[in-house]
Order: C-alpha cells, then structure tokens, then sequence
C-alpha cells in the first residue's frame, strides 16, 4: 500500500493536528450539559459591533457577487483610522492565514526561524511544514526574552516570530523595550510580530506598525478575530513595507477574505465606542482575576490579553475536568513542563463568577 506520509511535503507528516477548543455542543452532547460556557478560544463574549452585525446582514444581499479582491474600502478604512498607506497592506483570511503565507514566501528547509518557548502553536507548525530548523528561546518569568532572542539570531536566520501580548502566556513586552529589539534584528532577518490582542494592552502604547519605514523586516499581523469580535467572519490584516506586502500578495488567493466579513470589518473598525466598551469591560474582569487568584493564593500569570494563565503549581488535568464536567470549558497548556498551567479567556462577568464558583468547589474539595 502506498504511504501518502512519504508524498507530504517537508515536515507536513511529522505534524499533530491542531487541537482546537471543544465546541459547547460536542460537550453538552458529550455529558449530557445544558449550560456550558467556553472559555476556551479567547472569544470576545460581548460579541460584534451591532454597526457590523448590520453591516454584514446588508453585505449577504450582494453574495452573488465575488468580494473586492483587493479590499479597497477596507484599506481606506485602515487608513482613514491609523494613517497606513493601502499598498502596505496585505487581507488575511484571519490572522491565521497571514503567518501561512508569511511562511510559505519566505521560509524554507535551509534557513532557520527563531521563536520564543510558548509560542502560539501556528509558528512551530508552519516552521515543521517547511522543514526550517527552529530555535526556541526559553522565556524569563513568563515573558519573552528580547536579548536571549537576539542571541538565537545568526546570518542563516531568515525570521524571527513572536505574538505580543504572547499566547498562552498573555504577557506583553514592554513598548521600549521591543522597539529596540526590533531595531536590532539585522534586516536580513525579518521580524513579525503578531498582534491578536493588541488592543487589550494597557500602559504606554506606540503603533508598532508606524515603524516600517525605520525598519523594512518588520510585518505587524493583526485581526478582527478578538477585540472586534468577528472570529467566524475571518479578518486579519498584515502592514510591512511595500515590496513584503507586493510579494506575499502574490500568494495570497485573490478572494481570500469574503465580502461579508470585509463589510463588517469596515463598520467594526468605526465603531470606536463599541471597541471601547469590549476592551474595557475585558480589563475590569481582568483585575477580577487577578483579585480572585491572590486572595486564593493561585498564580496568575501577568496578563494583557483577553485570557489568563494560572499556574496551579500541580497536575492541571483533574482541575480542566472538574470545570468541563460542570460545563466549563478552558483550555489545558501543553508543553515546556507547564501542564500545570490552565488558560481561560475571559467571559462575561457572569460566566467568570461561574469559573470562579466552579473553581471555588474545586479548591474546597
Ligand atoms: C497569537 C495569535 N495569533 C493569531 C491567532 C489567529 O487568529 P485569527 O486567525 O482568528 O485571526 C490567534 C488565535 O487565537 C492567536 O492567539
């Protein structure tokens, strides 16, 4: 019999498949739940702007049409908000879909791909696929090492990937301090930094994605997936320099973002009060967290994204089941000796005093 394993390209068999959050039916069907909430995927549980949700139900009216290609109202859109010339842009099938392509333009087998321990699980599985050689670089308490990455980078490295805020950790580099990373990557090596949950940083904030002209390695991913609340829709969007942007569009299929979610993500992105109603009301349950672990003398993880990490000191498998049995459903860390740690996006304020009531039967127990 044929062995398909060895027609794949690269590392593509050597790959696990990605495990994605379990969907709420799979679990109320599974355990025979009513009410299960998932605080799994780092939703948004305030759901999208209602401009958006008008938007998108206007859009399904013109479905009979191919989308806009180029998603030129939704570059204006960028534009009009952040000053970004369109032609640094390029349209991503979620964010996702832009850390694919960002690999398959420019890495391959005999170049190698810094990353930091803890990375979001696309950047090793995108490496493996092109058989580059990866090196990881430990974190520092949680957070990524800026000069330890430096150290990893030699002429062969071809890129080098972190997500700030960092997921599954949440933790942010500090603005200053990852400018200066940035300027001291040799620009031979390009820089992506992945910004999904960008705008749940509190504290000094620059626009990373202004720097591009000082530093032409650089390539900024965002998406709609998270504050704007459009996960299923699929929007992200990636600003580097020109020639980047000229080249990985190239790849990119010309439909790749659908008119609906192009529509949605225009009016999402002027609808400044609804962002700021979700951001806001994320960060105050953040501080609930924090407040809930110290009083429970748990270990938080610093957190500037729309989850948190708790390190339980122990095996966090007997705890992931105690809340999915009584229909909570977070998510398990894998790796890196941290199965101690479970994540848990953050929900409503009533679904966290679920988690923290669940939580509470279990501590007491
Ligand atoms: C760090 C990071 N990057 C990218 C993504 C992908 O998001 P999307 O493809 O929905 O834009 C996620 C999703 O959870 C993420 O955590």
């Amino acid at each position: 019999m044929t062995d398909y394993n060895k027609m794949a390209n690269g590392g593509l068999a050597q790959l696990k498949p990605y495990q994605a959050g379990k969907p709420i039916e799979e679990v109320q069907r599974e355990l025979g739940l009513t009410e299960v909430i998932k605080l799994a995927s780092n939703e948004n549980p305030y759901g999208m702007s209602p401009k958006a949700m008008a938007a998108a139900k206007r859009a399904v009216e013109n479905c009979h049409f191919y989308p806009d290609a180029n998603g030129y109202y939704f570059k204006q859109a960028l534009q009009n908000k952040f000053g970004y010339d369109p032609a640094c842009i390029t349209l991503g099938d979620g964010s996702n879909e832009l850390i694919n392509l960002i690999f398959q333009s420019f890495v391959n087998s005999s170049v190698n791909v810094v990353l930091p321990e803890l990375s979001f699980i696309v950047y090793p599985m995108e490496a493996t696929v092109a058989a580059a050689e990866i090196r990881t670089v430990p974190l520092k308490d949680y957070f990524v090492d800026t000069k330890a990455l430096l150290a990893a980078i030699d002429d062969n490295t071809r890129m080098v990937v972190l997500a700030n805020p960092s997921n599954p950790a949440g933790t942010a580099i500090p603005i200053g301090e990852l400018h200066e990373f940035v300027r001291q990557v040799p620009e031979q090596t390009l820089v992506v930094i992945d910004e999904a949950y960008n705008e749940y940083q509190t504290g000094p904030y620059e626009d990373t994605a202004t720097w591009i002209d000082e530093c032409p390695n650089l390539m900024v991913c965002r998406t709609f997936s998270k504050a704007y609340g459009l996960a299923g829709l699929r929007v992200g969007y990636m600003v580097s320099n020109p020639e980047i942007a000229s080249l990985v569009n190239r790849l990119r299929a010309p439909f790749n973002v659908n008119a609906v979610a192009l529509a949605a993500a225009v009016a999402a992105l002027e609808d400044e009060a609804h962002l700021k109603m979700v951001v806001e009301g994320n960060n105050r349950e953040r501080e609930r967290y924090e407040a809930y672990c110290s009083e429970r003398g748990l270990f938080m993880i610093p957190s500037s994204a729309n989850f948190v990490a708790v390190d339980f000191k122990c095996d966090s498998a007997p705890i992931y089941d105690f809340l999915l049995r009584r229909g909570v459903i977070v998510r398990p860390v894998k790796g890196y000796g941290l199965e101690t740690v479970l994540r848990i996006s953050i929900g409503t304020p009533e679904q966290n005093d679920r988690l923290f009531a669940v939580l509470d039967e279990y501590l007491k127990a």
